[in-house]
């Protein structure tokens, strides 16, 4: 296993995106929504440098499909309990890969009409997208290799860990 983000590069990034964000949404309540279980870590740390007002829910999907089909079928496990009809919303992601499992819940959480829907990813592989599709804000863009650590598993494991890393060699 390689370090590839240490966990002060996490967090310097992590401020400056809670910068950011705070800054684009000044004086408006954000609703920050997890996708779980992933997406943990990196929004307690986010939500905590944030100086806007935010509430926090949790949605937890499930992929059907296998890897190499172009549009695997999304199915949410665990919903929202928060209306976001008028609500300035910001889904919280660990990483964005082929793009499909955010693409799915985007259309999803835009017929509950909110005021305005962003999107945060810590990771993006731009080099595996499948679907047309960017967040609002992206950490670090990574090359095309499984990473684990700062809420990222493989197999439940690793998610503890407080830095980002490489698994395996040859995982290309
Ligand atoms: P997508 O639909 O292909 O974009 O899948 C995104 C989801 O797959 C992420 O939210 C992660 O849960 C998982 N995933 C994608 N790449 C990695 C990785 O390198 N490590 C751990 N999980 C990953
Ligand atoms: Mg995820």
């Amino acid at each position: 296993m390689k370090l590839l983000l240490s966990e002060k590069e996490i967090q310097r990034k992590v401020g400056a995106l809670a910068r950011k964000i705070s800054r684009d949404f000044s004086g408006r309540e954000v609703l920050l929504i997890g996708v779980l279980k992933g997406a943990f870590i990196f929004m307690a740390d986010l939500a905590r440098k944030m100086t806007t007002p935010v509430k926090m829910d949790f949605i937890r999907l499930a992929s059907y499909g296998s890897e190499t089909q172009s549009s695997g079928k999304v199915k949410i496990t665990k919903d929202l309990e928060t209306p976001l009809r008028g609500k300035d919303v910001l889904v919280v992601e660990d990483i964005i890969d082929t793009g499909i499992t955010l693409q799915h819940l985007l259309q999803r959480l835009q017929t509950r009409r909110p005021r305005s829907l962003r999107v945060v990813a810590l990771l993006d592989k731009p080099g595996r997208r499948k679907v047309d599709l960017q967040a609002d804000y992206v950490g670090f863009q990574v090359e095309n290799h499984f990473v684990v650590g700062y809420g990222l598993d493989c197999a439940e494991e690793y998610r503890n860990l407080r830095g980002i890393y490489v698994l395996g060699k040859n995982s290309e």
